[in-house]
């Protein structure tokens, strides 16, 4: 939990990328210098600090920029914290504390890594894989979503992918089928990776892992839970893992986890 702090942010953009997707761009240069893959933010949803709703909602962050000073969220609204989030203007003030939790490791040498995100999942593997292409990893992406119009082409996850493949649901781009028929689809891309990283409905990401391990490629999983304090206080969010099994933390031993370690429960 270094570094960790509130921080008041201002509103860059707010853009719906896809219908129920925004792509939120805030200025804040001290989280754009020390937030890592992986890590999420708590945010205050509704601007200049109303406190309603009450509690802060998790988003992990789709990248950062320290050279502008500038941190990027991706989200779906689904209720009312992220509707409210979605009401933000340039200019408003947000109140954001972070960055939170564990991120992702990147294999030690220049292997190449292997991204797997459905839908808005993709959102912290964004930042991963801008991260590692700066790293030197050459990175294969796989994404999934029901359809074209949750499919979160990302333009910086496009131009630091090496290949990028894609499935939807119902066919409207990429092959038809979900991440586990891409995943099979394309096995040579998937096999040479160090490592792979998945993010997506917990359902998604233990078949997306079981592949990986039978490729035996490692692979680390960002868990989502509801979240209250986001420090590891209260237990709101806890998991099932082999390191605790009643309370493992999402919130500070995660959210990311090596697959292997995760008793899903999608
Ligand atoms: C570490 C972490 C990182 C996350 N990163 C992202 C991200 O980058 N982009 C993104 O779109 N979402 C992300 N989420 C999920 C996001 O936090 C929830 O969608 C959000 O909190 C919902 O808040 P709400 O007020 O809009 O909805 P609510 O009114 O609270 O709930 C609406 C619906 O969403 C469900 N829900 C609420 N919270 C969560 C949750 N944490 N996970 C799954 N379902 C939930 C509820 O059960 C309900 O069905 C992340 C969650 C965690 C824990
Ligand atoms: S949210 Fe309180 S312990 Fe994780």
């Amino acid at each position: 939990m270094t570094n960790m702090i509130t921080h008041e942010t201002e509103v860059l953009a707010n853009e719906e990328v896809k219908p129920g997707f925004y792509h939120l761009y805030l200025s804040a240069p001290v989280l754009a210098e020390v937030a890592t893959p992986g890590q999420f933010a708590l945010l205050r949803c509704a601007s200049d600090n109303v406190a309603d709703p009450l509690l802060r909602r998790p988003l992990s962050f789709s990248n950062a920029f320290p050279e502008r000073g500038e941190i990027t969220f991706l989200y779906q609204v689904r209720g009312k914290g992220t509707k409210e989030l979605s009401r933000l203007r340039a200019g408003h003030l947000v109140d954001v504390m972070g960055p939170l939790g564990t991120g992702f490791r990147l294999p030690d040498h220049r292997q190449p890594i292997a991204i797997i995100g459905c839908g808005v999942g993709v959102a912290p593997l964004i930042y991963l894989a801008h991260y590692g292409a700066q790293k030197g990893h050459e990175v294969y992406t796989f994404l999934g979503a029901r359809s074209r119009d949750s499919l979160l082409y990302d333009p910086i996850l496009v131009a630091n992918s090496t290949d990028i493949v894609v499935a939807t649901e119902d066919g409207s781009d990429g092959i038809k089928g979900n991440i586990t028929a891409l995943l099979k689809k394309y096995p040579h891309d998937l096999k040479m990776c160090g490592s792979a990283y998945i993010c997506g409905p917990e359902a998604a990401m233990e078949a997306a892992a079981s592949i990986c391990n039978s490729f035996g490629v490692p692979c680390q999983v960002s868990l989502e839970s509801i979240m209250a304090c986001g420090v590891g206080a209260c237990l709101g969010c806890t998991c099932t893992t082999t390191r605790h099994v009643n309370y493992t933390r999402v919130c500070t031993e995660g959210p990311v986890f090596d697959a292997q370690e995760v008793f899903f429960h999608g």
